[in-house]
């Protein structure tokens, strides 16, 4: 087919009334319509897109490579909306799993009240696990905002306001959750300090806590001003905006390399990050890296109300296994279970655990019990 004028004319006139909303093809978009399908195709305007999917690909890309941003969207979205294409939205899988996290963390987090609250041992691992919660509802409550204005959809879909809101609202998820991450570590250095009193322990605790404090100030203020001015880390997307940025991916990086050492599940969501670097897909390609961060932000949080898990199983259920404790009205020979030999490299070590299960509430103390000490057999 030859491009004529009028093909062109006729095609740049595509546009989808929506809303009462006009989205119009651009020139640039048509052009590229225009050159691919007359090289491939006998037929002629975006139609032509619908069935061959390659060909939808190779158009895309032109657009892409050829339009500004936001003219590629709305030749994308045009074309999606003129061919039928589905309206993806995986913000339900989101949303599953940061309420899902959120619901198991705070019932941690409320038992971990109810059994410290009674035995009334209120101390700073209290007060930073109370904030962090805190934190951490403000975080959760992030995603069913950004999911009202399409997080979750193909970033062509959605009018070009809502994915300013989008990043908005993800930016100040982010500002919890660096928060979060900081107060959590705090918390479990504090409950250390209650848990261990030796001074050798609080010469490391004491610098530990002095980092995790400056350095959970010092990245929440280098996400929040990352970008100058604030409002360009959620504007620059369409590259119309102007502002400069600190290299935020090199900076998440730092901070998720720290954070390694603390959880696993940053791992997983340093993976989801890497696979975001240059992503034109916000709204879509961020839902792995947002769950993973709610993830880690509520783990965290149920690892820190743990112990106070452990008090409830030795009070009310007393033979699970998990929740037996040494105390020295526990060892007596009539309770005493038989020692267990065990094989290691030729010796007979004889391992035996001295201590009964009974109901307890004596004490909700938490401590440590040296576990399958073992002891050689002479
Ligand atoms: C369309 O493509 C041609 C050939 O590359 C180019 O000369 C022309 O400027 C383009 N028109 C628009 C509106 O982009
Ligand atoms: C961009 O436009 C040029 C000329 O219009 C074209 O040759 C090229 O293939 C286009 N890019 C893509 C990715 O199609
Ligand atoms: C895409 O189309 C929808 C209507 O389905 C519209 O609300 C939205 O603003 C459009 N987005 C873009 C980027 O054109
Ligand atoms: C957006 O994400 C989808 C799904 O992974 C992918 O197929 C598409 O190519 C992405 N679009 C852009 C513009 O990156
Ligand atoms: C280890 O125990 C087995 C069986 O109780 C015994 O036959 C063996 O002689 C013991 N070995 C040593 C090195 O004590």
């Amino acid at each position: 087919m030859k491009v004529t004028p009028t093909v062109f004319v006729a095609l740049l006139c595509v546009h989808q009334l929506v809303l009462g909303q006009v989205l119009t093809m651009s020139a640039c978009a048509t052009n590229c319509t225009v050159q691919l399908t007359s090289r491939f195709t006998s037929c002629s305007g975006i139609q032509c897109f619908c069935d061959d999917h390659k060909l939808a690909q190779l158009g895309f890309d032109c657009f892409e490579e050829n339009c500004t941003v936001r003219e590629a969207l709305v030749g994308r979205n045009i074309t999606s909306l003129t061919c039928q294409f589905p309206n993806r939205d995986r913000g339900a899988v989101s949303s599953a799993v940061t309420f899902t996290s959120l619901a198991i963390a705070l019932g941690f987090v409320i038992t971990r009240a109810i059994v410290f609250g009674i035995s009334k041992i209120w101390g700073w691992d209290d007060i930073a696990t109370g904030l962090a919660t805190i934190v951490m509802i403000g975080n959760a409550v992030c995603n069913p905002i950004s999911r009202r204005f399409g997080y979750g959809k193909d970033i062509w879909r959605i009018p070009f306001s809502d994915t300013n809101e989008v990043l908005k609202v993800f930016f100040i998820g982010g500002v919890f959750y660096t928060i979060g991450v900081a107060l959590i570590k705090i918390a479990f250095l504090c409950f250390y300090l209650k848990l261990f009193p030796s001074r050798a322990f609080r010469k490391v605790a004491y610098p530990l806590l002095g980092i995790c404090f400056v350095y959970g100030i010092v990245f929440t203020f280098l996400f929040i001003f990352q970008c100058s001015p604030v409002s360009y880390t959620w504007m620059q997307w369409d590259g119309e905006a102007d502002g400069k940025c600190l290299n935020f991916d090199l900076g998440a990086v730092i901070h998720a390399i720290i954070n390694i050492f603390v959880t696993l599940v940053s791992i997983l969501r340093l993976y989801s990050m890497v696979q975001l670097d240059g992503s034109m897909n916000q709204t879509w390609d961020f839902i792995p890296f947002g769950y993973f961060t709610d993830l880690e932000f509520n783990v965290g949080i149920a690892c820190i109300c743990m112990p106070s898990i452990r008090v409830v199983l030795r009070r009310y259920f007393p033979n699970c296994g998990l929740a037996t404790t040494e105390g020295s009205s526990m060892i007596g020979p009539s309770n005493q279970q038989a020692p267990r030999l065990v094989k290691i490299s030729g010796k007979n070590l004889s391992r035996s655990t001295n201590h009964r299960a009974t109901a307890d509430t004596s004490s909700d103390r938490v401590e440590l019990y040296p576990y399958n000490r073992a002891q050689e057999v002479t």
